[in-house]
């Protein structure tokens, strides 16, 4: 009998449901736990020390707690810092999330891209360390927004969020000129929830790269492709804080999670 895996799914919020909802397109037969440290959000705003102490020992504990076949950190503002940690305290597999900085460079015409993060995620080792090694020529602006994730948070929340918030955080990606930003890599998984908005609020149209469905592919490459097996078991949501998603919240979880929403 072929397994059915159980892949826990990991993010500061719920930004990581952008990964878990292509993750679930690619392995609709697995058990899936997601996992929002809400407790702890936005982990843009807390520094590298704070991350790792808080990351590393919770991922060790919710594996001990839901056994997972394979985890997937879908933050980067984590992943910059923790997955050699990770890798290096657990056995389980890991599936980080990263700035798709190569992809994005490989597509520009212009040679203009700019990399959208947290605060956090711009400023890591990890991430100049990509742009030198795959920026191919490109000009690579580093953007990081003080409150996108919060936004995008409150806007799956139910809560009014401005486009005029959304525009002014999003105004320093766009460079004109003889070499206008063509390409803008979404190097945080909140700010696919807002792809509406982003797109509609650009000053003019770029490509923008979601590293989503790069990381379903290398979950499948890890764990094989889907089996024919039963229905698996609803997936499950966890908040740190302990708190319960209310009627507003159970309505934006809809599309990812389907209209029961069982806790983990
Ligand atoms: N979703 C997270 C990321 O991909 C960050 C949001 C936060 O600041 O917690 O970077």
């Amino acid at each position: 009998m072929p397994h059915v895996p159980t892949i826990l799914v990991f993010d500061s919020g719920l930004g990581g449901l952008t990964v878990f909802r292509e993750i679930v397109k690619a392995r609709p037969d697995a058990i899936y736990t997601y996992v929002a440290d809400d407790a702890f959000f936005p982990y843009g705003h807390h520094t590298e020390g704070e991350i790792i102490a808080r990351v590393v020992p919770l991922i060790g504990d919710l594996i001990a707690q839901h056994a997972p076949d394979l985890v997937v950190i879908a933050c980067n503002t984590a992943s910059t810092l923790v997955m050699e940690h990770l890798r290096a305290a657990y056995t389980v597999p890991f599936v980080g999330t990263v700035p798709a900085i190569k992809p994005a460079c490989a597509i520009s015409k212009t040679k203009r891209v700019s990399v959208l993060g947290t605060k956090g995620t711009v400023k890591r080792e990890y991430t100049k360390t990509l742009i030198r090694d795959f920026a191919q020529g490109c000009d690579v602006t580093l953007v990081g927004a003080e409150n996108l994730a919060s936004l995008a948070e409150a806007a799956l929340r139910g809560q009014s969020v401005s486009d005029a918030s959304i525009a002014a955080e999003i105004a320093p990606c766009f460079l004109d000129g003889a070499a206008p930003t063509d390409t803008v890599v979404l190097a945080c998984t909140h700010y696919p929830l807002l792809m509406e908005q982003l797109t509609r609020l650009a000053p003019w149209p770029v490509d923008w790269i979601d590293p989503a469905p790069a990381i379903a592919r290398r979950v499948t490459a890890l764990l094989g492709p889907a089996i024919d097996a039963p229905a698996p078991p609803p997936a499950r949501i966890a908040f740190t804080s302990g708190r319960q998603p209310g009627p507003v919240l159970a309505r934006g979880l809809e599309p990812f999670f389907g209209s029961t929403l069982p806790a983990a």
